[in-house]
């Protein structure tokens, strides 16, 4: 099984989505040890002792992590589908870079598809999540 299938299975964690399941549009992407990677391209049983943070996982408690805030402040959800996993790759961009520039937010969602083209709305949001 796939980190994403043990995820979404097994673990009830359903925040992370699998669309492609190729490795291809990065709605599955979550945290192994602090970077963004694909779950949907990683066996369950290569995770080893390696530190996975989901979606779920990103909040402290009933407060939003400043990416999540700054994408509802920025209406960066249309649909949702693939709004986690950009998340998590936005979050990583500001954790290894606190202030990225316009091209830097462009290259940690580059992998990302969102169908419902809300981009330019997830840039401002990173932008201005950076600032807080
Ligand atoms: S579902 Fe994993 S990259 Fe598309
Ligand atoms: S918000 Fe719908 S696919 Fe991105």
């Amino acid at each position: 099984m796939t980190l994403a299938e043990v995820l979404r299975g097994p673990l009830h964690l359903t925040g992370t989505k699998i669309a492609c399941n190729r490795g291809a549009c990065s709605a599955c992407t979550v945290w192994l040890d602090g970077a963004p990677v694909p779950s949907c391209m990683i066996l369950a049983l290569d995770v080893g002792e390696r530190k996975v943070t989901t979606i779920e996982g990103l909040a402290n408690g009933d407060v939003l992590h400043k990416v999540q805030q700054a994408f509802i402040d920025h209406d960066a959800i249309q649909c949702g589908f693939c709004t986690p996993g950009m998340v998590m790759s936005c979050a990583a961009l500001l954790e290894r870079n606190a202030n990225p520039c316009e091209d830097d937010v462009r290259e940690a969602i580059s992998g990302h598809i969102c169908r419902c083209g809300t981009y330019p709305h997830v840039i401002a949001a990173v932008l201005a999540a950076a600032t807080k």
